[in-house]
């Protein structure tokens, strides 16, 4: 196992890969500060990420959070081994001002740089602030699920560095799709974690939704936009009967039933992945959805009925995007010696090129 070694190395992470501008400071796993300037007011009113807006805000506010960054650590920029940044998944225009200010500090204060995969990152937010001890007693291979507003993905860890994609979404990402349907209901964008709260307060199954891939029972892909589209079908059925447009206890039913589905979409296809190995121990959670407290509470069920470990992110801060992750992943590939000089950075990295997640 490929563990960083003792005396971990201390690491300036960057993470502008979407609409958060997000700088952390870590030694080896312990996160000594993880700091996320939010751009959800900007691109609220556009109900969606713009990206232009996004670009903007990141070169607007990267220095001051690299700065607040440093501080909150207590840690000069000068004891930093390496800066380790996203390299991609994301959106372009937004990943380039992360990777030039990494460039730019390595430069300027004589570092190496380490490229990032955001969705390793994601999945290694489960090892946030663990002891040596506990990183050691992790069973490999591990199962992974990661679900986030632009993946849905399901993974074998085999170690860390060594990934296989089992399974992904072929359309929407389950985020992407709880989002939209949120923003049909008027509860504003990134719409999840509302909808979430609404649908405490609707009945599930009030609205039948038809269990995605159903008769695909051999492979681990997920699809959300038959069922996006059915939420779309069923509010413009129930508008065009009523009065033009839904009331709160219509919402909330709509709410309950499309969380429902999602989850149970999520479920299956993962305790088909726990089926397919049985001699996995360890089931880890990862991405934005995953703060969705009824994914984790029947996560939680599935991983005592199969005997398997669930892990998912202790905080609500590690769930969504985050630079410690980034810092996390980039503590092991600094560790294993996969790091470049700022000069000889290319543009992008052909190993993350090569899929979402690396094998
Ligand atoms: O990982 P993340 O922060 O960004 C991406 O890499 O995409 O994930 C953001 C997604 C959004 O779609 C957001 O609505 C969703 O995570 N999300 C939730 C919850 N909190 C955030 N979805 C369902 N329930 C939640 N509590
Ligand atoms: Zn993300």
């Amino acid at each position: 196992m490929n563990l960083p070694q003792t005396g971990s190395p201390l690491i300036l992470a960057i993470d502008t890969s979407c609409d958060d501008t997000s700088v952390a400071v870590v030694r080896g796993v312990q996160v000594l500060s993880n700091v996320i300037s939010s751009q959800e007011s900007i691109h609220a009113e556009w109900g969606g990420v713009v990206p232009n807006l996004a670009r903007r805000a990141h070169e607007e506010r990267i220095e001051a959070v690299v700065q607040a960054a440093l501080k909150r650590a207590n840690t000069p920029i000068g004891d930093i081994d390496a800066i380790a940044v996203t390299y991609g998944p994301g959106l372009a225009i937004a990943l380039e001002v992360g990777i030039r200010k990494a460039k730019q500090l390595a430069q300027q204060y004589s570092k190496p740089i380490v490229a990032v995969n955001h969705m390793e990152g994601h999945l290694l937010a489960n090892i946030a602030d663990l002891s040596q001890e506990e990183i050691r007693a992790i069973q490999f291979p591990v199962l992974g699920l990661l679900v986030s507003g632009g993946h849905t993905e399901l993974v074998e860890m085999k170690d860390f560095g060594k990934y296989v994609l089992l399974g992904k979404t072929l359309d929407d990402a389950a985020g992407e799709a709880m989002d939209k349907v949120a923003r049909l209901l008027g509860l504003g964008y990134p719409g999840g974690a509302a909808l979430s709260q609404l649908a405490k307060k609707g009945v599930t199954g009030a609205v039948s939704f038809s269990l995605p891939m159903q008769r695909q029972k051999n492979n681990l892909n997920f699809s959300f936009s038959g069922i996006k589209a059915a939420a779309v079908r069923h509010t413009e059925a129930v508008a065009q009967k009523e009065h033009g447009t839904l009331s709160f206890k219509e919402k909330a039913d709509l709410a309950a039933s499309f969380q429902d589905i999602v989850v149970r979409h999520l479920i299956a296809r993962s305790e088909q992945a726990i089926t397919r190995f049985p001699e996995v121990k360890e089931f880890w959670l990862g991405g934005g959805v995953s703060a969705n407290t009824v994914l984790r509470r029947r996560l939680r069920s599935l991983a005592k009925k199969q005997n398997i470990r669930l892990r998912f992110p202790s905080e609500k801060s590690l769930c969504a995007d985050n630079a410690a992750m980034i810092g996390i992943a980039g503590s092991m590939r600094f560790s294993m010696g996969l790091t470049y000089e700022p000069t000889e950075l290319p543009d992008r990295d052909p190993i993350l090129e090569l899929s979402t997640i690396r094998v």
